[in-house]
């Protein structure tokens, strides 16, 4: 396939992948947001409560009123049509694992393994980089299944061992970039499966004795929500970690695992905060004292982890001359930063970035500061072998202001 054609197939993949995920992830904080905010009985306040009656809100929205009552039938026939909620979380997996293999395994859009590795290392991080999806997935149902519903506790501790454990994993053989983005396609696979394995049958098991005129048993319904809780917990470190790739500061520096594994607990605090707001007085100063806490934690692991310049390269006193400087980029960057590129793997321009011209190079010094001597991210796993002493020029030139004589 042409380079323009896998782009488009990009294109269309992530945003119908971005679509979906928005109404799955709406859909999460609506539901929960309704389970949370519901008041007791039922409409017909008059006559009592319906049987199977669980709550009743009044919601307004676009012009009008709208009421939502929740009930496990009681007994009552089951109503027709009734609107069931799972395209969303299929459409958004399917369409994320599309994006995955084209972007990641198979289009090489991006790069997968971190640069240290020889002949047949991609093969070898393309296994690693599925098994560790499906290894954390089956980790998570098996203690879901067999472990929760005796010891809840030991089941999400061992859980979340095993989460760090695979996103060490997963960042020792894959570059930070992709490791960062395949625990978040971990964590989303978990939640589609739970929509899969768990909420869709539980939910068929619902409509079936309903149908046999049997009341729908509360503890199947149980099994579905708990899940879909968990659900609800994963959407804000899944919807960062989706993001993180534009982060460099964060998936690149020393300490990156200790960002990833930051980053998602924040995301999974600030959502707690959230869904217990209804009943915590003074949520407010609560809400941002945890958001302001993992701002700071997510600073200081960056700052410390981020090497000084002067560690990174020999440390030039000299001025350098911008001639030096383009030379620099013509050999390292220009192969991929042009509009036309020698190495066709990522397209022309990738990142919208091109060093054809002085002014060009000259636009981007602070970009090429923070990629080519902060983070260290550019070149892509050092593709173009970039110099320790290369990179000390193109840091004494910016710090010399950019010039370009
Ligand atoms: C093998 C191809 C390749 C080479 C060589 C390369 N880049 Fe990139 N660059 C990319 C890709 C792909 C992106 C977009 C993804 C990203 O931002 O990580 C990118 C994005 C960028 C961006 C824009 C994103 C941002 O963070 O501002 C800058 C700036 C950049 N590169 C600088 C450089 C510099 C400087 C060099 C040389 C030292 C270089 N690149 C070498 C592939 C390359």
């Amino acid at each position: 396939m042409s380079g323009s054609a896998i782009e488009l197939v990009d294109l269309i993949a992530r945003w119908i992948h971005v679509i979906a995920a928005i109404m799955w992830a709406g859909n999460s904080m609506l539901f929960n947001w309704l389970d949370r905010n519901l008041r007791p009985g039922s409409r017909d306040a008059a006559g009592g409560n319906a049987p199977g009656a669980l709550g009743q809100i009044w919601l307004l929205h676009s012009g009008a009123f709208y009421y939502v009552e929740k009930t496990l039938l009681g007994g009552q026939p089951m109503p027709k049509p009734l609107h069931w909620f799972k395209w969303q979380a299929y459409t958004t997996w399917w369409s994320g694992m599309a994006l995955l293999i084209a972007v990641y395994w198979f289009g090489g859009r991006a790069l997968l393994e971190n640069g240290s590795g020889g002949p047949g290392s991609h093969a070898h991080a393309v296994w690693i980089a599925a098994g560790s999806i499906l290894l954390g997935w089956a980790l998570y149902e098996g203690m879901q299944r067999f472990v929760a519903p005796r010891l809840p506790l030991a089941a999400n501790v061992i859980w979340i061992v095993g989460l760090a454990a695979i996103s060490l994993t997963l960042l020792h053989y894959l570059n930070g970039r992709a490791a960062f983005l395949h625990v978040g396609a971990m964590l989303g696979t978990i939640m589609a499966a739970n929509v899969f394995f768990t909420i869709v049958p539980s939910q068929r098991e619902l409509v079936a004795s309903v149908n046999e005129g049997r009341g729908a048993d509360p503890a199947v319904s149980a099994r579905a929500k708990r899940v879909s809780i968990h659900n609800n917990y994963f959407t804000f470190p899944v919807i960062v970690l989706m993001v993180s790739n534009h982060f460099p500061a964060m998936y690149a520096g020393r300490f990156n695992w200790l960002l990833l594994l930051t980053l998602i607990a924040a995301g999974a605090a600030v959502r707690h905060v959230l869904n217990i707001r209804f009943t915590l007085p003074s949520w407010q100063p609560i809400l941002a004292a945890t958001i302001t806490a993992s701002a700071i934690a997510l600073f200081t692991i960056m700052r410390v982890g981020a090497e000084a310049p002067s560690v990174v390269a020999p440390a030039l006193t000299a001025p350098v001359t911008f001639a030096e400087v383009r030379h620099v980029i013509d050999r390292r960057c220009a192969a991929c930063h042009s509009s036309q590129p020698s190495d066709l793997s990522f397209g022309a321009a990738p990142g919208g970035v091109m060093f054809d011209t002085p002014e060009q190079i000259r636009a981007h010094a602070e970009r090429i500061r923070a990629r080519a001597v902060l983070t260290r991210t550019m070149p892509p796993a050092n593709k173009t072998l970039i110099t320790e002493l290369e990179r000390a020029i193109i840091a004494r030139w910016i710090a010399g202001g950019a010039g370009l004589k």
